[in-house]
């Protein structure tokens, strides 16, 4: 009785536009800002740029129909969704186990850059983290890091935010959020990307950008673009089977992932436009990694006219960037808690961010006390960071795949994905079956084994 009380009144997003800014929401993030330009810096600029997006075209993007699809139909969490639609066999459920399980991975180091970009909101609102020397902007980053109590206080502080919100519930909570934080967050971009593009070192930022160097390019590389595709669209544990338990009957699945994807991929290139030609102009090197955003950007635009505003519109992007994205990450496991278990909203997140807290603090720490303790050479926050992106998530996918294109059934694939015939999208339909069938999973597979040097 209670199951399927529970069902009949599901909290779902309400809107059209409120599918779109909870799902965008999700695949904007860190990784955006973060991840990408320094991947990007570090690996050939446009060269990545290309294998990136080829990756995201031929796996990251079915892997995301396929998961909306497959939580569409079901309505349930990421683990029950495979019981749902498939009950002959348990152990598919497994992808759903693992997703839960990479959710708090990603989370404890998500949470945690999170925190810092939290923490330069104020920081750099008082100025206390600027200087034109990167120098000081280093040590003023190191000093936050590599201190304890301020890297779990800023944590907490971000899991307690997050938490609260999704508390509020899906659609009140979620949905209501994203849909006032996104367009925000395009209007920030655009203003930095703006002024970025008036330095005088613009167009050698846009060449490093968009003209390909291949010979940073190995195995690993192209792992870490997979990954960092996968990572980006938020797929292969489970967010996007959880969002798409949430969406309404009649939203048409493919294009909806579609548009994501390219909205996500213009914020990436944005974010690129809005970095490297400030970096460039005073004379910074684009390979500075992921210490890009604390180091080098507080320090670059601390030199132009009107810098100091922009770096705090640049934390503030981040924050609100990486607010959905964490919203929709925590809400894995809460969905699986609560429907499943029939906790309370209330218990199924304060039991989450208690378990995240802990497993987050041993990221937090890895700069500071733990840095000592590292497992395969990585300590904890590295080591969450590769296993999610570079083996999980990509496995994930992969099973999602044979999962959609092998099990479940063609039959139900259509039916899904033409919402009951009454789209007109046959064809693709066609192509997605083709892709979730054959080429994802053989590109997946030969990506990871080379990208592991097991082949
Ligand atoms: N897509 C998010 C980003 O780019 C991260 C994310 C990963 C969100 C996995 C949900 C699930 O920052």
């Amino acid at each position: 009785m209670k199951k399927s009380e529970s069902v009949k009144h599901r909290d779902v997003f309400t809107s059209g536009f409120g599918v779109l800014a909870a799902t965008l929401g999700s695949a904007v993030g860190l990784g955006n800002i973060w991840k990408f330009p320094a991947l990007a810096g570090l690996n050939g600029g446009a060269a990545f740029l290309i294998i990136y997006l080829v990756s995201t075209l031929m796996t990251g993007l079915p892997v995301m129909i396929a998961e909306l699809m497959l939580g569409r139909r079901s309505r349930s969490d990421a683990l029950t969704t495979f019981r749902v639609l498939h009950p002959q066999r348990e152990t598919w459920g497994l992808i759903g186990a693992v997703g839960v399980l990479s959710a708090f991975l990603i989370l404890a180091f998500y949470t945690e850059v999170a925190g810092w970009v939290f923490a330069y909101v104020f920081k750099s609102a008082t100025g206390a983290v600027l200087s034109s020397d990167p120098k000081v902007t280093s040590a003023a980053f190191q000093s936050l890091i590599a201190d304890p109590f301020q890297s779990v206080f800023w944590q907490c502080l971000v899991i307690l935010f997050v938490g609260f919100i999704i508390v509020l519930g899906v659609s009140k909570g979620i949905e209501k959020t994203t849909k006032r934080l996104m367009p925000v967050l395009f209007l920030i971009l655009l203003m930095i990307g703006i002024r970025s593009l008036t330095l005088s070192g613009a167009t050698q930022g846009l060449s490093f950008l968009f003209t390909p160097d291949f010979s940073k390019v190995t195995g690993s590389v192209v792992l870490t673009a997979m990954g960092l595709a996968f990572f980006k669209l938020s797929v292969g544990m489970g967010t996007m089977i959880t969002y798409g338990s949430y969406f309404t009957h009649d939203q048409n699945v493919p294009m909806t992932a579609l548009r994501v994807m390219l909205a996500d991929l213009t914020v990436s290139i944005l974010a690129g436009i809005a970095i490297f030609p400030a970096v460039f102009t005073y004379g910074f090197k684009p390979e500075a990694g992921p210490a890009l955003l604390f180091i080098t950007i507080p320090a670059v635009f601390s030199q132009m006219p009107f810098g100091n505003v922009f770096v705090v519109l640049f934390f503030v992007l981040g924050a609100i960037a990486s607010t959905g994205a964490m919203l929709s990450i925590m809400e894995v496991p809460v969905a699986y808690l609560h429907h499943r278990l029939g906790w309370s909203r209330l218990k199924s997140t304060a039991v989450t961010a208690t378990l995240l807290a802990l497993i987050g603090s041993t990221a937090a720490l890895s700069n500071s006390t733990l840095a000592g303790f590292k497992i395969l050479g990585m300590t904890m926050f590295d080591l969450y960071d590769f296993l999610t992106s570079n083996l999980l998530m990509p496995l994930g996918g992969l099973f999602l795949c044979l999962f959609a294109g092998w099990v479940w059934g063609e039959k139900q694939v259509r039916s899904a994905l033409t919402n009951d015939g009454t789209l007109a999208n046959r064809r693709v339909v066609s192509f997605f079956l083709f892709q979730v069938k054959y080429v994802a999973p053989a590109i997946i597979t030969i990506i990871l084994l080379r990208g592991l040097k097991l082949i």
